[in-house]
């Protein structure tokens, strides 16, 4: 009884709380993941992209004629189940012919048979919704999506990382069945690193009144005067109605519990049909508490339009209260207090899941970040899941919020509009960036020009973050002399301190730093298989090794802080590398977010958290008396090695340093001692450990929501016999799952390991071929059909039109068609979706009966066939109807009678470890319960782990 109340305690408290915010249902934001198809097209034969674009009227020759896949009564029974968000490039294996930016992944121009990816959702919309105004929002999809509504074309958007909205209102079955339908086409690449494929981010549906807050129509800026905030908001409102409407706009703000703190009223305002207008209200709240690093508070602004008393709109904008400056010579300061910004660059993949990322996984990676004193994350290169940024507001993460392409015309400023009117009241964006690394522009006039344009554009939405454009070529020409930041891009090579003397207005800072090359638990270069030591050391002369990258930074306060290239590893850009290398080395933490010794080294110096680390590991068998260099990272003030119990001595530790020794290998315990002020303060210890014996999971949270969405990431480690973790192992683990949760993903931080990363079914489906038919002017019985099926006699079938005379000189037609099965069929189970092409049918498969008589279905007909049914090579099918015919001569009656789906189920999953580690993500199914975990290997003792799945509220969304 107890446990229960404990369960459902934090679900009332959400109701009660999330009550006072959304009183009314005035406006919805629906989650549409859930529930959809997904079938690979093609991107230049239309036979095997669903005949799309080939009907003699079009998608773009007549309103509502989408075709093939885009129809709304497209049969899609056969396609993949999946669920949103989804990458399908995470899925594919990798290719040498793949490309070496984007991870060597088998997709994109050499693999046209998997790089368009079609996603089709039915759903229903309730009579009810008649009169609202209805649109379909998509976070990001990768890329050049179409998208159709009950066959309607809405639109193309050829970024992939562009957010953007299609208004459905119009097009809706209210009351009955809709089906959206999405094309997305990844043959093209946008930038020069893994970019998924597919919608692999969140779509929404939104139901509001035809008077509404424009999506993204509010601006909260906020200044402080003492203690109290000044806040200022400025909200876009549209009428679509086609009448004039009068009303009151009222703000309210919000503490993070929903509690009113302060509120303001307009006079009345009326809006003429289709008028729109940006309303400026200021909002005054004494003792406001401030959002900062350290506590990243978060207000909300309920902004609601009343009509006659009655509400009509009630839109929530997340806000936090906080001042930002810039300075030319001291830096950046948040509310007034000098921060120096410790950033890192990264990309929008992790292992496993590739680009779709559950949110909870933007969380994860945005702690393990903050965990080393990361106080500042910038998009690159592209703008990047809202996710990410809420992940970043709510953990007090700074943000350069980066648009794609430098440019000048709509697709450029486009981009550059919607992530701004998107993104511009999140707390911790402090800077827009323009533009990254343009080699062909940036040292010249056409460069500056450019950027002088992005700027002023972006400038003229929102004037109170800094403009920046990340250069790492010519400083002090071109993008440069125009840019209100400076972003150096490694600065090894650059005179910054004689820039600011000649450019002393100029704000700088280091947008990208390090570019150190290191895989994860490696402690020996092996450059045969591609594996890079963790001891600090410049990829090469142009660049800086991390910690002088670092003493550089923090010596000159006019270079407002540094942003490490990279935070985590990510695919593609395998540098020093190529095949089969297929993701980069750049990371502080590994693909996983397993860290690296470098996360160490920047915890010492990034956080004042009392840090000690020792590496290497202390598994050296066979190098007995060779001399091993011993790195420690930490900020105490002193640190003493001992081997084995025998000191090696005492250092001193610099100031953004480091301590080494080289110390002769004997197998044991090789310990540090770190010093504060003469007193023993931390310490840490490696030991020579044995082989393992144990497989051990760690999850990164103890239980999940039961929302569908939640997820736990799990370390996979193994033991020797003294539970001490086993640095080398390299064992494949194979998991199982059971109770509400599945896999979503495994991986292990290893830059060459070309194992795949999720173990899915495998759907093949069969025509059925070589339809032929026999027409007869009396009935045909059951009993007839096997004899008559042997007989000759057949002709092409459909040859003759189906009009009515047709229907009345013939009484029945067999049909006759094949399929072929490969040899691997009896793995497979298998489905018919059988699709009427009679009035009424008996349907049968090698002489089978499936079906006797069935009525004509819109729907269709599944029949399970069983596979002791089937055979290798030619099966026949046999379709005895009364034909189907049309009453117009226009109409046509379907000629298709289905597909065969065979389902190869998936294998088990399974990973090997690199050094030690592996990592595996389990998703909530939406069930509550344990979720169990098995992980076993040979000669190794199974792990079982229990993650249990709690009640949880689900977001509100399409079922
Ligand atoms: C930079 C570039 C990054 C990445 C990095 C690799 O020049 O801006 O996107 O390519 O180099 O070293």
């Amino acid at each position: 009884m107890k446990s229960i109340f404990k369960h459902f305690l934090p679900i009332l408290f959400l109701l009660v709380n999330y009550g006072a915010v959304a009183q009314n249902q005035a406006r919805e934001k629906l989650l549409l993941d859930f529930g959809w198809k997904f079938a690979y097209g093609h991107p230049f034969d239309p036979a095997k992209d669903f005949n799309n674009g080939t009907s003699y009227f079009s998608y773009l020759t007549k309103a509502g004629y989408g075709d093939g896949a885009a129809a709304k009564n497209f049969d899609d029974r056969a396609w993949r189940d999946i669920n949103l968000p989804h990458d399908y490039a995470v899925i594919q294996p990798f290719s040498e012919k793949g490309s070496f930016s984007h991870g060597f992944k088998a997709i994109g121009r050499n693999f046209p048979e998997v790089s368009v990816g079609w996603y089709r959702k039915t759903f229903q919309i309730p009579k009810g919704d008649l009169g609202k105004k209805i649109t379909v929002s998509f976070d990001g999809v990768f890329r050049n999506s179409i998208v159709w509504l009950n066959g309607h074309y809405l639109g193309t958007e050829p970024s992939g990382y562009d957010s953007f909205e299609y208004d459905l209102t119009d097009y809706i079955n209210y009351g009955g069945e809709n089906v959206i339908a999405v094309r997305t086409d990844a043959t093209m690449e946008e930038g020069w690193f893994y970019e998924g494929a597919g919608i692999y981010r969140h779509v929404w549906l939104n139901k509001s009144n035809k008077l509404h807050v424009a999506s993204n129509g509010t601006f909260v800026r906020t200044e402080m005067d003492g203690t109290t905030a000044k806040i200022k908001v400025r909200t876009t409102l549209i009428n679509q109605d086609v009448a004039s409407r009068t009303f009151l706009l009222k703000q309210q703000v919000l503490n993070r519990d929903g509690k009113i703190l302060e509120s303001q009223q307009s006079a009345s305002i009326t809006l003429k049909p289709l008028e729109h207008k940006d309303i400026e209200q200021v909002i005054l709240l004494p003792n406001a508490r401030l959002w900062s690093l350290d506590d990243p508070y978060l207000h909300r602004l309920q902004t609601i339009i009343s009509e006659s008393g009655k509400i009509v709109d009630n839109y929530l904008t997340k806000f936090g209260i906080r001042t930002i400056r810039f300075d030319a010579n001291e830096g950046f300061f948040l509310n007034g207090k000098h921060i120096k910004i410790t950033g890192t660059n990264n990309h929008q993949d992790h292992a496993g899941v590739g680009a779709a990322m559950p949110d909870e996984l933007q969380y994860f990676r945005i702690r393990k970040l903050k965990e080393f004193g990361n106080n500042a994350y910038r998009c690159s290169h592209n703008p990047p899941t809202p996710q990410l940024l809420e992940a970043c507001d709510s953990l007090g993460v700074l943000v350069i919020d980066e648009t794609r392409l430098m440019g000048i015309n709509d697709y450029h400023l486009n981009t550059l509009k919607k992530l701004i009117l998107r993104d511009r009241n999140h707390p911790s964006i402090i800077s827009w960036s323009v533009g990254n690394e343009e080699w062909g522009i940036e040292n010249d006039v056409v460069g500056a020009r450019i950027v002088s344009t992005m700027q002023n554009f972006a400038k003229s939405l929102d004037s109170t973050r800094a403009i920046t454009a990340a250069i790492s070529g010519g400083v002090g020409v071109g993008i440069s002399t125009a840019v209100d930041m400076l972003g150096y891009n490694y600065i090894r090579h650059k005179d910054t301190d004689k820039h600011h003397a000649t450019f002393p207005q100029q704000l700088s800072w280091g947008t990208e730093e390090g570019s150190t090359v290191t895989t994860r638990g490696v402690y020996v270069d092996d450059l045969e298989k591609h594996y890079l030591s963790n001891y600090d050391r410049p990829q090469n002369d142009h660049f800086f090794s991390l910690e002088d990258g670092w003493k550089y930074y923090v010596k000159r306060p006019y270079l407002a802080g540094m942003f490490i290239w990279t935070g985590f590893d990510y695919r593609g850009e395998p540098t020093p590398f190529g095949w089969p290398s297929v993701t980069s080395y750049f990371g502080m933490l590994d693909l996983c977010g397993f860290p690296k010794d470098y996360y160490y080294y920047l915890r010492s110096w990034w956080t004042q958290k009392p840090t000690i680390h020792i590496f290497p590991h202390w598994n050296w068998s066979g190098k007995e008396g060779q001399n091993i260099p011993v790195w420690v990272y930490s900020n105490a003030d002193e640190v003493e090695l001992f081997l084995n119990r025998k000191s090696l001595g005492k250092k001193q530790m610099p100031k953004n340093g480091h301590l080494s020794w080289e110390v002769a290998y004997v197998p044991g315990t090789l310990e540090a001692i770190g010093y504060k002020n003469g007193k023993r303060e931390i310490n840490d210890v490696v030991k020579t450990t044995g082989e393992a014996s144990n497989i051990k999971l760690t999850a990164h949270q103890n239980s999940i929501k039961a929302n569908r969405e939640d997820i736990a990431v799990i370390t996979v480690d193994v033991l020797d016999k003294n539970k001490l973790h086993q640095p080398t192992a390299n064992q494949e683990i194979e998991f199982s799952i059971e109770g509400p949760g599945k896999l979503i993903g495994v991986g292990n931080g290893d830059p060459t390991s070309l194992e795949n990363e999720q173990f899915l079914s495998e759907i093949q489906t069969f025509e059925i071929a070589n339809l032929q038919e026999k027409l007869s002017e009396t009935k045909i019985e059951e009993s007839a059909v096997s004899d008559l099926a042997k007989q000759s006699g057949w002709q092409k079938a459909f040859a003759d039109e189906r009009l009515q005379p047709f229907g009345e000189k013939y009484a029945a037609v067999l049909y006759k068609g094949e399929f072929n099965l490969p040899a691997n069929y009896t793995d497979g189970t298998f489905k018919f979706f059988f699709n009427s092409i009679g009035k009424q049918q008996s349907v049968y498969v090698n002489g089978k009966q499936l079906a006797s008589n069935i009525a004509q279905s819109k729907n269709g007909n599944t029949f399970e066939l069983d596979v002791a049914l089937l055979k290798e090579g030619k099966n026949e099918v046999l379709i005895l109807t009364t034909p189907l015919t049309k009453k117009q001569s226009w109409e046509t009656v379907n000629s298709n009678p289905g597909l065969i789906q065979m389902v190869v189920p998936a294998s088990a999953w399974k990973r090997k470890l690199f050094n030690g580690l592996a990592q595996v993500i389990v998703q909530s199914t939406g069930g509550t319960g344990d979720i169990i975990l098995k992980a076993k290997a040979p000669g190794l003792k199974e792990a079982i782990l229990k993650i249990p799945a709690l009640p949880a509220p689900q977001r509100p969304a399409i079922p």
